[in-house]
């Protein structure tokens, strides 16, 4: 295909950013870790290590067992979920595959890219999840219904 051809069809597939996300977008990304006897530290860079800028920060903790947090999906926010302490259980959706990562190391992030539904469970006792946001807070980029993700995916407006 020549390159003009290419790029013009790589900017359609992209418009809207989300469109035809799939958990396999949502990798997980091994990050830094800088050790010695007092300890570890891991370094995070927006664009550097991680795909995007980190324009928010906030962690998930008093976690009391059994409960789930999440439920929702994003149109433009790109995430890294990091198990600072404990571990979690991160369900992924697209409305048609459906993927499971565990976190549990600090050194390990995953990036939720737009448009996948999400659900955070199983929650080990003491767990601290922390969550850097490509976006500032915007309740106008969730989505909240199940029913709604779906039919957005299935319409390719998500
Ligand atoms: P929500 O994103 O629904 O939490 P979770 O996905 O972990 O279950 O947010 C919970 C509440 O906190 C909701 O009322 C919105 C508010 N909130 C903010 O005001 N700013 C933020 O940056 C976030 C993440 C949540």
């Amino acid at each position: 295909m020549p390159m003009t051809i290419f790029m013009i069809t790589m900017s359609f597939w992209n418009l809207g950013g989300s469109m035809k996300s799939s958990v396999y977008d949502c990798v997980i990304l091994p990050l830094n870790k800088i050790h010695n006897r007092a300890g570890n530290i891991t370094i995070v860079e927006g664009k550097k290590n991680i795909p995007f800028d980190v324009r928010r920060i906030y962690y998930l903790y008093d976690i009391p067992g059994g409960e789930a947090r999440g439920g929702h999906a994003h149109k433009e926010l790109q995430q890294l979920i990091v198990a600072a302490s404990g571990s979690f259980n991160v369900l992924l959706d697209d409305g048609q595959n459906k993927k499971i990562v565990t976190l549990n190391r600090p050194n390990y992030g995953l990036v939720v890219v737009p448009g996948i539904w999400r659900e955070l469970m199983e929650f080990s006792s003491g767990a601290i999840c922390l969550v850097l946001a490509s976006h500032k807070y915007d309740e106008n980029d969730y989505v909240r219904e199940f029913d709604m993700f779906k039919k957005l995916k299935l319409n390719f407006k998500l």
